[in-house]
């Protein structure tokens, strides 16, 4: 007769008897935390009543692998596959599967699991013999780990993982690379934290996580950047507003494009060829500018600052590049557009998003005195012309220096992300709403639902 009917018993009776041989002061709690069986040390287990199938179970088992991988955390070199009515112990090494392991799933991990043949189990162990109690001991104590490859499905797990591990740790001590002027060598490139968890990156640049930089900020940039990228296909439908703007430029004018928060460069990656030949884009974040500059330095018109030089790299920022400073403002390679009559000034931008007043942020604890940007310039004009809260917020800053430095011309325009609460009650500006979109946040690497609009604003 079984003497488990239900898993969750057999689990707890293992974890009861085995865990003070092991180590008496793991928590369960942790050993449970990642929606698995458990992870015990360099061990995965998976406990079943019964096992008919072990191909399935180790399927299974490899899925919760893929997903430690995917949330930054180790992936144990062992996968202990436990039959709770038969006393048994399987055990399978990960590493022959790290080719299955760095795939993604959806679904279920104990789903759709038949079909998959893996290799035989390294030893069965019996857990009604002492010896093999000792054996099994032994293994739970082993702390090895299989090393995993970074990507761009698991690099922001694994970012979250080392600024949690080192909490004073800055972007470019995790992915700083070989080029440019600047070189701090990152963790993903020469891991020293999690030697024994990942294999070094061996890209040269991180143009491949362009689309991520965002989220690859530490917590201090996080704090100051209000860095929330948009979606490739929101930023597609943008360029509707965009070249309704490009269509009202009047006969015989120039016309820039200008960005001055173009992160990497999400919003302009639809452009053709002859429009980004009118782009000026910047970007105060050192790893997206370097980014930016590989993507589109060719292609656009110019890049803020136009070459990296000893001090473009500034404590992870980009000397020049703040588009709230003074400096930028009377920046004259793009001055001599605006000071152009026959040039017409489209400004085509998502500004940053950090509102220090909301509940959001209170709770975080970031203090209002941890926001740079409230003592810039920008904002210190912005405040003998605007009163009450919209000075309170990062965006607002961006779209009342648009219209007051940028936009001279009936045919100038402005196509702007935000979140829509401001126009409706802060009246930050007044003028010709031509036509606009609403876009939900929660797909701008946010978890929440909230109306962003992007708006054409003509001057
Ligand atoms: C909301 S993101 C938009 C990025 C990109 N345009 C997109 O839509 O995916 C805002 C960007 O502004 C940059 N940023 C923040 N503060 C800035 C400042 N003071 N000057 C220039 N860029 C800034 C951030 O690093 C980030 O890349």
């Amino acid at each position: 007769m079984d003497t488990y009917v239900l898993e969750r018993d057999g689990q707890l009776d293992f974890y009861k008897v085995f865990l003070p041989r092991v180590n008496p002061s793991l928590d369960i709690d942790e050993i449970l935390a990642d929606n698995n069986d458990g992870v015990i040390n360099g061990n995965l287990l998976e406990f079943k009543l019964h096992i008919t199938d072990l191909n399935v179970v180790l399927f299974q088992c490899i899925k919760y692998l893929s997903a430690l991988r995917v949330k930054g955390k180790p992936v144990p070199a062992n996968i202990l596959i436990i039959d709770l009515n038969a006393d048994t112990v399987w055990l399978y090494r990960s590493a022959p599967y790290l080719n299955y392991i760095e795939r993604l799933y959806s679904g279920g991990a104990s789903k759709d699991n038949s079909g998959f043949i893996g290799g035989d189990a390294e030893k069965v162990l019996h857990y009604d013999k002492p010896l093999d109690v000792e054996s099994i001991v032994a293994l739970l104590k082993e702390n090895s780990f299989t090393k995993i490859h970074i990507d761009e499905n698991c690099i922001v797990g694994w970012a979250t993982s080392f600024y949690k591990a080192v909490p004073t740790a800055r972007k470019e001590d995790f992915l700083g690379d070989d080029t440019g002027k600047h070189k701090t060598i990152g963790e993903i490139r020469k891991p020293v934290h999690f030697a024994q968890y990942i294999y070094p990156y061996t890209g040269q640049t991180n143009v491949k996580f362009n689309y991520l930089m965002d989220k690859l900020n530490d917590t201090l940039q996080k704090k100051n950047l209000g860095a929330f990228y948009t979606h490739r296909l929101y930023a597609e439908k943008s360029l509707e507003l965009v070249r309704a703007a490009i269509a009202r430029v009047p006969a015989g004018n120039d016309y820039i494009i200008l960005d001055r928060c173009a992160g990497t460069g999400n919003l302009e990656a639809g452009l053709t060829d002859d429009e980004l030949s009118h782009c000026i884009v910047s970007t105060v974040e050192y790893y997206e500018y370097k980014v930016l500059q590989e993507l589109l330095g060719a292609k656009v018109r110019h890049i803020i600052p136009p070459i990296e030089t000893a001090e473009t790299f500034n404590a992870g920022l980009v000397t020049g590049a703040d588009a709230l400073s003074k400096e930028y403002i009377d920046n004259p390679v793009i001055k001599q557009y605006i000071d152009n009559a026959k040039c017409t000034v489209i400004l085509f931008e998502n500004p940053p998003y950090a509102e220090t007043t909301s509940a959001e942020h209170q709770r975080q604890g970031q203090s209002k005195a941890s926001s740079t940007w409230k003592q810039s310039y920008v904002v210190a004009e912005m405040k003998k012309e605007v009163k009450g809260t919209a000075s309170n917020d990062l965006g607002n800053a961006f779209v009342w220096s648009g219209f007051k430095y940028y936009l001279r011309q009936p045919t100038d325009s402005y196509i702007v992300y935000s979140p829509v609460k401001y126009w409706k009650a802060q009246h930050l500006i007044e003028k010709n709403f031509v036509s606009g979109f609403a876009y939900n946040r929660r797909h701008f690497h946010t978890n929440i639902d909230a109306c962003i609009m992007c708006a054409y604003w003509s001057n």
